[in-house]
């Protein structure tokens, strides 16, 4: 078990978009215990706790005062099967891409829309996190956390976690105070291909597949990903930047009207869901600058630090494009990732 607390933590090298920030105290926990051990020291030392994965999804504007906690617990499991599943469960500490590759190799596909998204396998349901006609909703079964109030472990199914659009019950009240442990994934026995996403369709022509295989698909997910999205290892960013917006049928009909171009998508509810990365592109962002952060010329969705640029230059950058959007289309953006320190508009 390992419970071991640092001090004064640089967190720049443990996070994705390597803004320079430090952390009071840091505790990479690898079980159960150690978790409950670490968030004892906290409690005793009167310290906020911050959960992190992969720090993939995270912009720290600003030092943290407290204890971040990396829950670090590997492994990774077939637990069972349903007629139509099989349900493996893998530690929240596992990588997630490495996880998809594992799981392809097992023979038990599902997860392959989702490969190459950065962060750990115990991050993906608080984002849900989605890619390619596919969100981790679609193959999960449960996961185990900690109740911070409590101790206690407690089982959560998919309804429990109340999954939205890059949305769940652990970004809010209700389950802020949850720490994932591990999540067992519902993966299909019978698969067939989600191969819709137009990005992932002409790849797969491209290629000349016309019955991929679900190694294909992941192929293809790996080469599109690589294409348009920078590698964190070599450009820090945290992926989209801010989500795509849903609006009402008759926002939509009325910007349509005036950007016959404009890309959405029909929500269930009969709103819809508006291409964020294309209002930013058409309003002139992409690959623009402000200081050391930059709009990825790829993908306008994408801010990246160019190097050395703080976590304010990021987020003065992000509240820039915000104010332009919301001046040219009357569209409030939203942003994706967690930010620590000042808050942006929303
Ligand atoms: N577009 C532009 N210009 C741009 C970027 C996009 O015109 O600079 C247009 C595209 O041509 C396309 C539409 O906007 O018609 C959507 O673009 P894309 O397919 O690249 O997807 P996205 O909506 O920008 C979302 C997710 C990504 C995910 C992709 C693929 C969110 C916030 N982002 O991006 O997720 O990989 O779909 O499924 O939902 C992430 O969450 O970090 C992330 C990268």
């Amino acid at each position: 078990m390992d419970t071991s607390i640092e001090h004064d933590v640089d967190l720049a090298p443990l996070s994705t978009l390597g803004v320079a920030a430090r952390a009071a105290h840091f505790c990479a926990a690898d079980s159960a215990a150690s978790i409950r051990e670490a968030l004892a020291w906290a409690d005793s030392n009167r310290h906020p706790v911050l959960i992190v994965g992969g720090c993939s999804n995270i912009v720290f504007a600003s030092d943290y005062a407290g204890l971040v906690l990396k829950p670090s617990i590997a492994g990774r499991e077939k637990v069972g099967e349903t007629p139509a599943h099989h349900l493996v469960r893998v530690g929240a500490g596992e990588n997630w891409h490495e996880t998809v590759a594992w799981t392809l190799a097992q023979g038990w596909p599902g997860l392959e829309n989702l490969a190459l998204i950065p962060g750990n396998v115990g991050a993906a349901p608080v984002q849900n996190i989605g890619a390619y006609g596919l969100e981790l909703t679609d193959c999960f079964d449960s996961l185990e956390a900690i109740d911070r109030d409590t101790g206690e472990t407690r089982t959560l199914t998919r309804a429990d976690c109340r999954f939205g659009y890059r949305d769940s019950i652990f970004k809010h009240p209700a389950g802020s105070r949850l720490i994932v442990l591990s999540v067992t994934f519902a993966l299909p026995k019978r698969w067939s291909a989600h191969a819709g996403y137009r990005d992932v369709s002409e790849e797969l022509a491209a290629r000349s597949v016309t019955s991929p295989s679900p190694q294909d698909i992941f192929d293809a997910v790996v080469a599109v990903r690589q294409r348009k999205l920078p590698d964190p290892a070599v450009l820090g960013n945290v992926g989209s930047f801010f989500k795509n917006p849903i609006v009402s049928a008759a926002a939509h009909a009325q910007l349509q009207g005036l950007h016959p171009a404009l890309v959405s998508y029909p929500q269930a509810d009969g709103r819809f869901k508006l291409a964020a990365g294309w209002l930013i592109d058409q309003a002139g962002w992409k690959g623009r600058a402000l200081g050391r952060a930059r709009v990825h010329p790829n993908q306008a969705l994408v801010l990246t630090n160019t190097g050395g640029a703080s976590g304010s230059e990021i987020l003065a950058l992000a509240q820039a494009i915000q104010a332009d959007v919301r001046q040219r289309f009357g569209v409030v953006l939203e942003p994706e990732p967690i930010i620590i320190g000042p808050a942006l508009p929303t």
